[in-house]
C-alpha cells in the first residue's frame, strides 16, 4: 500500500491542482485590451452585446448584466417584490449568496431540504413549507443539474410564487431538452472564474417578462431612467430622473468583452467537462467507498462541479481526514456547502440545527474534487490515482483493522508505522 504523504510518502501530485479554474486564452486577453484602448470602459456597447449573446444562448427574451452573480439574485428579489415579512424558499445546500438575497430585501428564507439522491431541493418537501406569507421559490441547480422545474412550476403556479432560479453553476445546462433559464420567471447565472465561463466577476439574470426587465435594467443601475415615458418632467438630452431606489450594480465593458469572448467557447468547455465525468464515473463506479454523482433522466449536466460522497460506514476515518489527505497528496478539494441556516449569521438570526436532515448529513459525506476544461489527461488521471490511493488507504478493511489492533497490542509499533 501506497504511504500517503500526509504521513511522509510521495504526494500523488508535485503541483497542486486547484479545484476549479478559468481557461483562458489569447482572444480573450484580445477582447479585453480593445475595450482599454476604447473609449468605454463600462457603459458601453460590449454590454448589451454581452447580454445579447447570453439571451440568444439560453433562448430567452432578455438578459440583464450585473456586478457578480449575488448582484444578480439581489436584484431578482427586488424586481420579484420581496420584502419586510415576506418567506422565500430555499435550498438548504447552496452558496449563501442565494438566501443572502432574500434577507437584503427583507424577507425571511425557509430553507427546503434535499433529494438525496441529486441534492437538489426535494420536489416533495416544498408544500409543507408554504405559508400564507412565501411569495417566492429559489430552488438551485446544484453542481449544474437542473432541479425538477416541472414540478416546481406546478407548485409555484398553485400558490401564486414567483420562481427565481439560481443557476450560478448551470449555464448550459438542460432540463428536459430545454436551456436552463428557459423555464423560471427569472433566472440568474454566474460568471466567477470557477463557473462555465468568466467575466472575471459577473452576474446575468435572464426572463421572458418586459416587465421584470424594466425593473431590473432601473434597479442595477441607481433607479435612473432618462426614458421620457418614466420621467416627470423634460430638461433636454443630459436630464435623467431616479425614479426608484436602485444601486450600482453596472458590470464593465470590460469584463463584458470577456463575456463575448468567452460565450463563445462555452459548449467546448461544457463538452470537456463531460468527457472529464466520464472518466471519473468510469474510474470511480466500482468504489463501494465512494458514490458517484447522480444524474436525474431529465437533466443534461454542464457539470460546474464534481462531488463524491463518501460511504462513511465502509472508511475507518471521516471526511475531514480523507479531505486533509487529499490536500497533501496536492489534490484541490473543497466542500460544497455547509447547510446555509447552519453558518453562525444564521444561527443567530435563530435557524436551528436538525432543520434539513438530509441536508446535515450529507454535508459530512460530501467532496468536490477537480474539474475544469483546462485540466489535461494526465491532470485527470493523477486526481483518479489520488483519489483511489486515500480510499484504498483508509479502507474499513475488517483484516486490516485486526492486524492493527494485533500490533498495538503486541508493541509493535514500529511495524505499525511502516504499515502506516
Ligand atoms: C449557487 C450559487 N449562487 C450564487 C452564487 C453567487 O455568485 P457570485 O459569486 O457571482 O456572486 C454562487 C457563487 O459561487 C453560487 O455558487
Amino acid at each position: 500500500m501506497d504511504k500517503l504523504a500526509i504521513y511522509g510518502g510521495e504526494p500523488i501530485r508535485n503541483i497542486y491542482l486547484s479545484y476549479g479554474k478559468q481557461t483562458i486564452d489569447q482572444e480573450d486577453i484580445e477582447s479585453v485590451v480593445k475595450v482599454l484602448k476604447s473609449d468605454y470602459l463600462t457603459t458601453g456597447p460590449n454590454i448589451s452585446e454581452f447580454e445579447r449573446k447570453v439571451a440568444q444562448y439560453v433562448g430567452v427574451k432578455y438578459a440583464v448584466a450585473v456586478s457578480n452573480g449575488t448582484a444578480a439574485l439581489h436584484t431578482a428579489c427586488y424586481t420579484a417584490g420581496i420584502s419586510e415579512g415576506d418567506e422565500v424558499l430555499v435550498s438548504a445546500v447552496t452558496f449563501v449568496a442565494s438566501s443572502n438575497c432574500v434577507l437584503y430585501c427583507g424577507g425571511k428564507p425557509i430553507f427546503v431540504d434535499l433529494d438525496p439522491k441529486t441534492y437538489n431541493i426535494d420536489v416533495n418537501k416544498i408544500e409543507e413549507k408554504i405559508t400564507s406569507k412565501t411569495k417566492a421559490i429559489i430552488p438551485v441547480d446544484f453542481t449544474g443539474q437542473s432541479v425538477d422545474m416541472d414540478k416546481i412550476l406546478e407548485i409555484a403556479k398553485r400558490y401564486n410564487l414567483v420562481v427565481i432560479e439560481d443557476a450560478a453553476h448551470a449555464l448550459g445546462s438542460e432540463y428536459k431538452g430545454k436551456k436552463v433559464g428557459t423555464i423560471a420567471d427569472m433566472t440568474e447565472f454566474s460568471f466567477h472564474p470557477v463557473k462555465p465561463v468568466t467575466t472575471g466577476e459577473g452576474g446575468v439574470i435572464v426572463t421572458n417578462s418586459k416587465e421584470y426587465y424594466d425593473k431590473m435594467m432601473l434597479f442595477r443601475s441607481h433607479g435612473i431612467t432618462r426614458d421620457s415615458e418614466l420621467m416627470t418632467e423634460q430638461h433636454g438630452p443630459c436630464y435623467y430622473e431616479q425614479v426608484d431606489l436602485g444601486y450600482n450594480y453596472r458590470i464593465t465593458d470590460l469584463q463584458c468583452a470577456l463575456g463575448i469572448s468567452q460565450m463563445r467557447k462555452l459548449d467546448s468547455f461544457i463538452g470537456r467537462r463531460r468527457e472529464i465525468v466520464k472518466m471519473y464515473n468510469d474510474a470511480f463506479k466500482d468504489l463501494e467507498e465512494i458514490e458517484i454523482p447522480f444524474e436525474a433522466k431529465f437533466s443534461n449536466s454542464g457539470w460546474h462541479i464534481y462531488v463524491i460522497s463518501l460511504n462513511l460506514d465502509k472508511l475507518s476515518v471521516g471526511r475531514k481526514e480523507i479531505f486533509e489527505a487529499l490536500q497533501k497528496e496536492n489534490i484541490g478539494v473543497n466542500i460544497h456547502y455547509l447547510p446555509v441556516y447552519l453558518h453562525p449569521y444564521y444561527q443567530k438570526l435563530g435557524y436551528k440545527k436538525g432543520e434539513c436532515p438530509i441536508a446535515e448529513d450529507l454535508y459530512n459525506k460530501i467532496i468536490t474534487i477537480p474539474l475544469f476544461p483546462a485540466m489535461s489527461n494526465d491532470d485527470i488521471k493523477s486526481v483518479i490515482d489520488g483519489v483511489k490511493k486515500v480510499i484504498n488507504y483508509y479502507k474499513n478493511w475488517v483484516l486490516y483493522r485486526y492486524i492493527n489492533l494485533y500490533l498495538i497490542k503486541e508493541k509493535k509499533i514500529w511495524m505499525k508505522k511502516w504499515l502506516l
